[in-house]
Formats: C-alpha cells, structure tokens, sequence
C-alpha cells in the first residue's frame, strides 16, 4: 500500500515528513520526488493537487487532505477521480480552532479594541460590562469545528446559536437550518463567526446584505475561506458602523497582498491564515485511521461528498 506524500509548505520536511514516517513506519511511505513506480502508489497525501496529478498514478484509490476545508480539490481538473478525497478531522485542528474563535470573541465581547483606542480617554471604573450571558454569538457552519467552537462558547457562558445547511443538535446552543431561517438566525447575533465550508452556495455569503441582517454594531470573525467574504463590501459596513470589527484569517489573495486596505483599517485584525493548523501527531493519527479503514471498505470520518461539495 504505497503512500505518496507531496510537501508544499515550510512546516512540511521538519513537522510532516517525520511524522507520516514514524505514524506509518509500517506502511511503505514514499516522499515526492522520490515516487518510485507511479503505478505504485495508491493513496496520496496532500495539500492540493497539482499538474499532472490526474493520470500520474492510475492505481489512486484515495486523497487524504491535510486540510479540512478541501474547496481546492473539488471540481479541480488534476483530482483523479474516481479516488475517494477525505478531508481531515483531528483534535488538533479543532482544538486549534476553539482557541482562536474564543481570543478574538472575547477580545470583542469585553470590547479591547475600543478601550485601548480610548486609552487615557476612558474613565477609570466607567464602564458597566455586558456578560456573556447576555451577548449572543452566532457560528455558520456546525461541522467538526463550529460544532467545537459553539460548545466551548456556551461553557464560557454566552449565548451561542448556530446555523448550517441541516439540522444539528448541540446542548446548550440554538440551531437554525437552511436558508429560510439564515434571517432569524442572524437577527439578534452580536458577533458573527464564518466555518462555513465553501461551496457555490456559500461562496460571498458574508456580504452587504447579510452585514445589514446583523444587529447595528455586530462583529464578524471568518476562519473559514477568504471566497465566503465579498471583500468590497466589509469596508462600507465598518465605516458605517453597520459593523464594528472584523477579525479576518483567510483572504481571496494568500498572502494578503502588502497595498491591500484590509492591513491599515483600524477595524479590521488580520492574521495570517493560522487560525487552525493540522497538528502533525494527530493528524497521522487521523490518516492511519482514514487508510485502514478505506482498506477494510469502511467509509471513514471526512469521506467527501462531491455533489455537497465537502
Ligand atoms: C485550513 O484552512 C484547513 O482547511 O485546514
């Protein structure tokens, strides 16, 4: 059973390539360029496809994302269907994300940006707090790692409610389903979190129209792809004070290019593109468990859809 892995990043050669070797030591792990037979290989490791991919390995049963969002894979002309693709879910990344989402939630929650800005400004003792109890968070897209971000911002005491294409159950948090209720969900959500996953249906999704849906003042995080956001029109709505802040980890254009006018506006935190990464020691964990059970002819966890698109 050859596995083929193809590095891309910088983490790749001193965190990916000894722990795919170690986690699959008995495995026969192959690191690209050194493929051997093509005809070999029947399972692929990867970040994304790349030219060539579609026919290089005529014996490809299956595509182990790194990442969880697997929008670059889908419709892709390089995917070598009929490989199965599974995207990746593993604590680490969730674990990850939960602490991402919650910093920049509380950061907006207790409203740092503004008292630091007010600096000497802002009278000592003068400001009565909204609690979490009072403050409602709203999470788009409930899978792996919404569903994580939700539970852990109603242990933390807000109010948190979520939406996505199903229905979902989550303890402690409101779910609202599809398109229809997406008005009622936003209605009332004082701080917006995007993990959606792309497809056309979510693709612009965050945009003028929604932004208006949101109580005056609401804040928007978006961990989730750059393509949900319709960058024109986040601008206007922060100058308005339609919103207030926009915590903003994925970008159209990665990296963000240096001109461009997300960097320099006061209501806009850019990082970049770290919000969740896939911890090497679980995620080899994740893949061992995705191989054996491909093996076995068991659909594993992160099986992808191609029509759902993820
Ligand atoms: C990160 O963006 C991921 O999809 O894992």
């Amino acid at each position: 059973m050859p596995i083929l892995f193809r590095p891309v990043y910088s983490v790749d050669n001193p965190h990916w390539v000894p722990a795919l070797r170690a986690g699959l030591a008995d495995l026969d792990m192959r690191i690209w360029p050194d493929v051997g037979d093509p005809s070999d290989i029947t399972h692929m490791v990867a970040w994304k496809m790349f030219p060539g991919d579609r026919t290089a390995y005529p014996n490809l049963r299956a595509v182990l994302s790194l990442s969880a969002g697997v929008n670059q894979y889908i419709g892709h002309p390089e995917f070598p269907h009929p490989a199965k693709l599974i995207r990746m879910i593993e604590p680490g990344l969730s674990s990850g994300m939960v602490d991402y989402v919650t910093s920049y939630v509380l950061r907006f929650h207790r409203d740092h940006d503004l008292v630091q800005a007010g600096g000497s400004t802002i009278p000592w003792g003068g400001i009565m707090p909204t609690l979490a109890k009072d403050r409602v968070v709203g999470i788009m897209g409930l899978g792996e790692m919404g569903g994580a971000c939700a539970r852990a911002l109603a242990a933390l005491g807000f109010r948190v409610r979520g939406w996505a294409r199903t229905h979902h159950t989550i303890e402690g948090v409101g779910v609202y389903a599809g398109h229809d209720q997406l008005p009622h969900f936003l209605n009332g959500c004082d701080i917006l979190v995007c993990l959606l996953p792309l497809t056309p249906d979510t693709e612009n999704i965050l945009s003028r129209d929604l932004f208006a849906q949101l109580p005056r003042g609401a804040s928007l995080i978006n961990v989730a792809r750059g393509k949900h956001l319709v960058e024109d029109d986040l601008i206007p709505a922060l100058d308005s004070g339609q919103l207030r802040m926009a915590a903003l980890d994925v970008f159209r254009t990665e990296p963000l290019p240096p001109d461009h006018p997300f960097w320099s506006h006061k209501q806009i935190l850019v990082t970049p593109h770290i919000a969740a990464i896939t911890i090497p020691e679980t995620g080899v964990a994740a893949i061992r468990q995705a191989i054996m059970m491909l093996d076995r002819g068991e659909d594993p966890p992160g099986l992808v859809d191609f029509e759902r698109g993820y």
